[in-house]
């Protein structure tokens, strides 16, 4: 087995709110993360496939495609986005790195050609980062939130 990670960035605006709870409660949850119009990130993202190499070529998978890949599937579907607002994917989803690494796998994992989808890593500040591998877990979706201003 070997494991092949390309690295992208993308920059986006987001913020963290959840639409059943009142201003303080998501002011107190939240903090500057809930600012009313959002904040930006310059975030990296890590895409790791796993698999056995191919011995006629000697690649897992072409660092080229799979660069391609990413940019079709998920840089150009958020970056200069606001996660809110722009995404489809995101629609009614907290814009929490959890939330993110979550969707981004829903996009990448039937996309590789070869070998399969082991691990994303998305770093949201030089600090914060989270890794995931596919486990299943409950993303909410909140029903549609059209109060302009709360
Ligand atoms: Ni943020």
């Amino acid at each position: 087995m070997v494991y092949v990670t390309r690295k992208a960035s993308f920059s986006a605006a987001h913020r963290l709110n959840n639409p059943e709870l009142n201003e303080n409660a998501n002011s107190e949850l939240y903090d500057k993360c809930n600012n009313f119009w959002g904040h930006g990130h310059n975030y990296t993202i890590e895409v790791t496939i796993c698999g056995k190499p191919n011995p006629d070529t000697g690649y897992l998978i072409d660092l080229k495609l799979l660069k391609k890949i990413i940019e079709e599937n998920i840089l150009s579907k958020v970056d200069h986005k606001h996660l809110n607002y722009d995404v489809n994917f995101f629609k009614g989803i907290i814009t929490s790195i959890e939330n993110m690494v979550y969707l981004f796998w829903q996009q990448l994992v039937d996309k590789i050609p070869n070998g399969k989808l082991y691990k994303i890593k998305i770093w949201e500040t030089e600090n914060n980062a989270i890794e995931y591998f596919g486990e299943p877990f409950e993303v909410k979706i909140f029903e549609e939130k059209e109060k302009a201003n709360e």
